[in-house]
């Protein structure tokens, strides 16, 4: 609910368990009054009034600076971290000569205008092509409009409310209303101003196959910075954060802020704790080499930053967070189905080998153990016969496929599976018919050297053509043949970003790679894309908007995959995340590991299988056959359920998680060991969100009833634990109810 009370020029913005509150001050500047956790017993009229003046203790030096406007910028505030910095060329009324070497004008002052409340407004980069997500309820949106008194330059500021979720989606609309164009030197979505205090920030960081490892620290007076700077989102971090008051939250309990950025380019979060102990975030665009012109008329929509607050600690930032993407960022045509599908990869089993036979026998096997989406991966293409050549030239080799694809589709389908295809549509070779025929295509500065990575160039799609051109290719691929998903991969970041874009480089590429995602969903709804970026690189709500699944990591050695899906778990939901089971001796770490930990940790998101199913006995065969319809049977509560970390690898060394739908009637128990503490048993874990009157059936995956157990006994003594289970020992089991009152 959004409330303004004239009298006092104050905004209320109420959701479930929280409330955000801001004011027009008596000089019409908007100022953040409050946000939190409403008290457990307000009513819908328990509103802030606004009606005590504006104080703040320990200003320092100059009160402006410590002033915590909605939107800070650069203007009299100037010596703290703002969201706007715009050059103006000059007055719009006439200047004195003398005064000309002052220009440009950098001084940015915004004072309220205007209100509306209307209906599911759209951030900049929202989805344009047409599908709807799980729920399409209109959200009521509350834009404010900012005006400067000298320049003829307005900022819109919008808050988009998921109640339910207690989550707002902030982000802001620059418009240019002069007749000459503006350059924005900074432009962040929003600010947050959290209330007075010293924080924990939990975010994550990482490598190529070390993707997601979550941080836990205190934040320091100052300054410190999250951020990516290249033309993905990036390996090395990623866009959320949760931060709590120190030593005031855990894993579910305590008021814990969290925010996500749904933008794939260059990004930052910067963290600002002044003296006083306010801390403001910002988030939106890297200032990093930025530059956007605004032209006269013109107007610009900044992504949007997702973001709100929960009561009960890390764990209900995050189930918010995976409700929040579930429902309202993933499309969810109904053409699709309900769950993602059982995937067989073949990267790891054939990596550039392929041939249409081999393909066709990896397929057959597949189909056996039950397998219901077959994606051919590297390879398939132009002279991709290794990593040095092809990219760019998307046309099937008749090398590997003599015969098109369409002998290996009709035979995926005559199995009863889906067929997908990997492609990496923003990446050129050296050595590839594209590149000889269009050199300039590549991002590059004139005069230097073109450094490749990967053996490889990036397209320059501020170019229309180079858009068009890749369009038409992916365009052409899926019109020809009948493919239900592809892998959209992106290897290497930037170097030389030079474009006919100029700086706006940094933002084109990304629109252009989503509006090209827009167009192929529109027009065929039946397909589904997997966003992967050397592993996990491109994985952010911008993305997910129009991808339904990611590939988390090139690493698909379990153990340490356990970490990487917990720092992934903190904001992405397990529908999104797909997890493979490879060979016994790990590809990337060479550590061996048994099935049966292999089928375990891939359980706990998108099941996919990369193993070389050609290499198994029949009776690997046969065991890879019960894994898979194990988790068919439990998939619906690992995709859709809300997610419980029992206990985090940081304290126990084992990872025990649950899923459990929103009714208590059906849980996953999952618990994998990847630290073994000699001497120690497995500590038992209540469990969550069940039916504390109920009886619950507990089935392993061979489908037998190992227990029954109370709802009450789950939930408070829970699962017992083992003695003797060392490194690698994991189980899964099913919970069903299966009488409502004891
Ligand atoms: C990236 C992906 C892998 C695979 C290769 C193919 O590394 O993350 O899964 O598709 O590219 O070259």
């Amino acid at each position: 609910m959004i409330h303004y009370n004239p009298t006092t020029q104050t905004f209320n913005l109420i959701m479930r368990r929280s409330q955000y509150a801001m004011q027009v001050d008596e000089a019409g500047r908007l100022i953040h009054l409050a946000w939190g956790p409403r008290p457990v017993d307000a009513t819908p009229d328990d509103l802030i009034t606004g009606q005590t003046p504006f104080t703040q203790a320990n200003f320092s030096s100059h009160e402006q600076q410590g002033r915590p406007d909605e939107y800070l910028t650069y203007g009299d505030t100037s010596y703290h971290e703002v969201s706007l910095k715009v050059n103006f060329p000059a007055l719009p009324t006439a200047m004195s000569a003398a005064e000309a070497p002052h220009l440009p004008i950098r001084d940015v002052r915004l004072r309220y205008a205007h209100h509306e409340i209307v209906h599911d407004a759209q951030p900049g980069y929202a989805p344009q092509h047409g599908l709807p997500t799980g729920k399409t309820d209109p959200r009521e949106t509350l834009r404010i409009t900012l005006q400067d008194p000298a320049q003829p330059f307005r900022v819109t500021l919008c808050y988009r409310l998921t109640p339910e979720q207690d989550i707002i989606e902030r982000w802001a609309e620059l418009e240019n209303l002069g007749d000459a164009p503006l350059t924005v030197e900074q432009v962040y979505t929003a600010v947050l101003h959290l209330p007075n205090g010293y924080y924990d920030l939990t975010a994550v960081n990482g490598a190529w196959g070390q993707e997601f490892t979550a941080t836990r620290e205190p934040l320091p007076i100052g300054l410190r910075l999250v951020e990516h700077r290249t033309l993905h989102t990036g390996h090395r971090a990623n866009p959320f954060f949760l931060l709590n008051r120190c030593g005031q939250a855990w894993e579910e309990s305590g008021a814990v802020y969290f925010g996500q950025l749904a933008y794939s380019g260059s990004w930052r979060l910067t963290f600002e704790t002044v003296h006083s102990l306010n801390l403001r975030v910002h988030a939106g665009y890297n200032p990093f080499d930025f530059e956007l012109t605004l032209h006269p008329g013109s107007r610009h929509k900044t992504p949007a930053l997702i973001c709100g607050v929960s009561g009960d600690g890390w764990g209900g930032a995050s189930r918010r967070l995976h409700a929040f993407l579930r429902e309202r960022v993933l499309p969810q045509p109904p053409q699709l189905p309900a769950w993602r599908p059982v995937l067989y990869n073949s990267w790891e089993a054939t990596y550039f080998n392929l041939s249409e036979q081999g393909q066709m026998e990896l397929a057959r096997k597949a189909a056996a153990i039950g397998v219901e989406l077959f994606c051919v991966d590297d390879g398939w293409f132009g002279g991709r016969r290794h990593d040095r050549a092809g990219l760019g030239d998307w046309f099937v080799s008749q090398d590997v496929f003599p015969n098109g694809l369409q002998p290996l589709i009709d035979e995926v389908h005559r199995l009863g599976m889906q067929f997908g295809l990997w492609v990496e549509p923003e990446m050129v070779n050296a050595d590839s018919d594209l590149y000889r025929a269009h050199p300039d295509w590549a991002l590059h500065f004139p005069g230097r050297p073109r450094t490749e990575g990967r053996n490889q160039l990036i397209l320059d799609l501020g170019r229309p053509e180079v858009q068009a051109y890749i369009y038409h290719c992916l365009d052409d691929l899926l019109a020809a043949d009948d493919i239900a998903f592809i892998k959209w991969d992106y290897n290497r970041s930037q170097t030389e970003p030079g474009s006919v874009a100029g700086k706006e480089i940094w933002l084109r590429h990304v629109a252009g790679v989503y509006d090209i995602m827009d167009r192929l969903r529109q027009k065929y709804p039946r397909l589904a894309i997997q966003s992967c970026s050397g592993g996990g690189g491109r994985i952010d709500a911008g993305v997910l908007a129009r991808a339904d699944q990611v590939w988390t990591s090139d690493n698909t050695d379990a153990l340490a995959r356990v970490r990487i899906q917990e720092g992934f778990s903190l904001a992405y939901p397990a529908r999104t995340m797909e997890a493979w089971v490879t060979h016994t001796q790990n590809h990337q770490t060479g550590r061996i590991l048994d099935l049966n930990t292999r089928f375990h940790v891939a359980m706990r998101g998108v099941l996919g299988i990369g193993s070389s199913l050609n290499a198994l006995s029949e009776r690997e065969l046969q065991q890879y056959r019960q894994y898979i319809t194990f988790y068919k049977r439990i998939r619906h509560v690992v995709q859709g359920g809300d997610l419980y970390r029992l206990q985090r690898l940081e304290e126990f060394g084992a990872s025990a998680i649950q899923y459990v739908l929103p009714d208590g009637a059906e849980a996953v128990y999952s618990v994998v060991v990847v630290e073994h503490k000699i001497g120690q048993l497995r500590p038992s874990t209540p469990l969550r969100g069940l039916d504390s009157r109920a009886t619950y059936a507990l089935f392993d995956m061979h489908n037998r009833q190992v227990r029954r157990m109370s709802g009450y006994e789950l939930m408070t003594r829970g699962i017992p634990g083992h003695a003797g289970v060392g490194i690698g020992y994991a189980e899964t089991l099913y919970l069903q109810k299966v009488e409502s009152t004891i």
